[in-house]
């Protein structure tokens, strides 16, 4: 029986020397991968009561979405800087390899509302650590966070004590 991690391709010096990336897209490729690391979230969500998914453009759109889907309920994407239309609360964040902005729309979460966040990665925890920021001011609870891989030698659970955070896949190093 082959296993997520089975599916994910690493690739040596990707961005850059020294670095392995943990590419994704053999796992999304193939029917199997895509189901196993699906079900394996909402494995993680069985006993979690919740209202909505919220997912990181871009990767954690891929996940979220099959997710919220799969649960029935609804998903809010987190984009990059300038692409959401309507009114936004934005947040800058240190990423692995540089900076950036992201938003999400005002309305799209309302007070009270329990929310989990489902991405493909933790590297850093910057682009998590800024997202729960963004739900946390529009007035919703964190109540889990999903990977489907976390790098636990750059330390990103640390950003994240207090909160119920599951990965399918860990890596020991970077
Ligand atoms: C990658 C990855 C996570 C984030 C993890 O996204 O998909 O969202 O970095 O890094 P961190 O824990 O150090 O914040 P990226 O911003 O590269 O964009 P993408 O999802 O659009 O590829
Ligand atoms: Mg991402």
């Amino acid at each position: 029986m082959k296993k997520v991690e089975d599916y994910v391709r690493s690739i040596p010096d990707f961005p850059e020397p020294g670095i392995i990336f943990r590419d994704v897209t053999t796992i999304l490729q193939d029917a199997d991968g895509l189901h196993l690391a699906v079900d394996e979230i909402l494995d993680m969500l069985k006993d979690v009561d919740f209202d909505v998914v919220v997912g990181p453009e871009s990767r954690g759109f891929i996940f979220g979405v099959p997710v919220a889907y799969a649960a029935h309920k609804g998903f809010v994407p987190v984009r990059k800087k300038g692409k959401l239309p309507c009114e936004t609360v934005s947040m800058e964040y240190d990423l692995e390899y540089g900076s950036a902005v992201i938003e999400i729309h005002k309305d799209a979460i309302k007070p009270g509302q329990k929310v989990v966040i489902v991405d493909d990665l933790i590297a850093t925890g910057g682009t998590i650590e800024a997202i729960i920021k963004l739900i946390e001011g529009l007035g919703g609870e964190v109540v889990k966070i999903c990977f489907v891989m976390e790098l636990a030698g750059l330390k990103g659970r640390e950003k994240l004590s207090g909160y119920d955070v599951d990965s399918i896949i860990t890596y020991e190093g970077n």
